[in-house]
């Protein structure tokens, strides 16, 4: 079944928008947990707006009494990104080729370019038992070189997907089936996760439409739903969507 992390990240905004330790991340980490979500995922970008470095090892500290529960940490791989995930050891990095000032992700690898960078870094990853899932565009052109590149997952950026859900549904998913009946056919072992712009309304038929999905990770409309529901009611709404389509 479909896996759902929640990306912290948005709760950690909020925290250093005060410069206080209010909310306390790892609560919200907790209460995550406790209503049910599978995984925590943490962006900690060059400027330290969201999860700062810091954060981490407090929440690896939390998920070592919590087997179940799989640490995902996001972003570029830095120098200054690669030894602190070495030092957290989460069970997955997911590595995005973000520049420093991006807002968010907005794109994915390209692994023609990035094929020896790639291959090295996830190598070094992997030899320190960290799962590497690589963040891709629904495009084919952009995964050249996954035999050498080898990593263990993509994350499908959903972004296209969701942007383009509301006035075309079926066509908004195309990309993403090519992409994936490629992966699938070329590189049996590759799993897939995704993320970006998932929320209450689109997750249902993204994940009908996209089977085999291992995790999604969602931080922002978590966020926002919450406002209305509370994160209890929010997450459950979440892991419902999840569990109806496994059923
Ligand atoms: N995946 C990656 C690589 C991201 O950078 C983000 C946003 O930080 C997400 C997933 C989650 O996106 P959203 O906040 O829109 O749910």
């Amino acid at each position: 079944m479909t896996r759902l992390s929640i990306n912290v990240n948005k709760f950690a905004l909020l925290r250093n928008s005060r410069g206080t330790d209010y909310p306390n991340l790892i609560e919200i980490c907790k209460k995550c947990i406790l209503y049910g979500a599978d995984g925590i995922t943490v962006h900690p970008r060059p400027d330290e707006r969201h999860t700062k470095f810091a954060d981490l090892k407090d929440i690896k500290n939390l998920l070592l009494d919590n087997s179940k529960i799989e640490f995902n940490i996001e972003g570029y791989p830095s120098e200054l990104f690669i030894k602190k995930v070495l030092e957290a050891k989460p069970n997955q990095v997911t590595l995005v080729p973000d520049p420093p000032e991006a807002i968010t992700s907005s794109f994915g690898w390209d692994c023609k370019e990035n094929k020896i960078f790639l291959k090295e870094v996830i190598k070094e990853f992997q030899k320190n038992n960290i799962r590497v899932s690589i963040f891709v565009s629904p495009s084919i052109n952009t995964l050249e070189n996954l035999e050498v590149i080898e990593p263990n997952r993509v994350e499908l950026y959903t972004f296209d997907y969701a942007h383009n859900y509301k006035s075309k549904k079926d066509e908004s998913i195309k990309p993403y089936k090519e992409v994936v009946n490629y992966i699938k056919k070329n590189f049996p072992i590759i799993d897939f996760n995704a993320g970006h712009d998932l929320n209450l309304e689109n997750l249902n038929f993204f994940l009908k439409e996209i089977t085999l999905i291992k995790e999604v990770s969602i931080g922002h409309a978590i966020i926002i739903d919450s406002i209305n529901f509370g994160l209890e009611n929010t997450i459950k709404k979440y892991l419902k969507i999840i569990k109806d389509i496994n059923k």
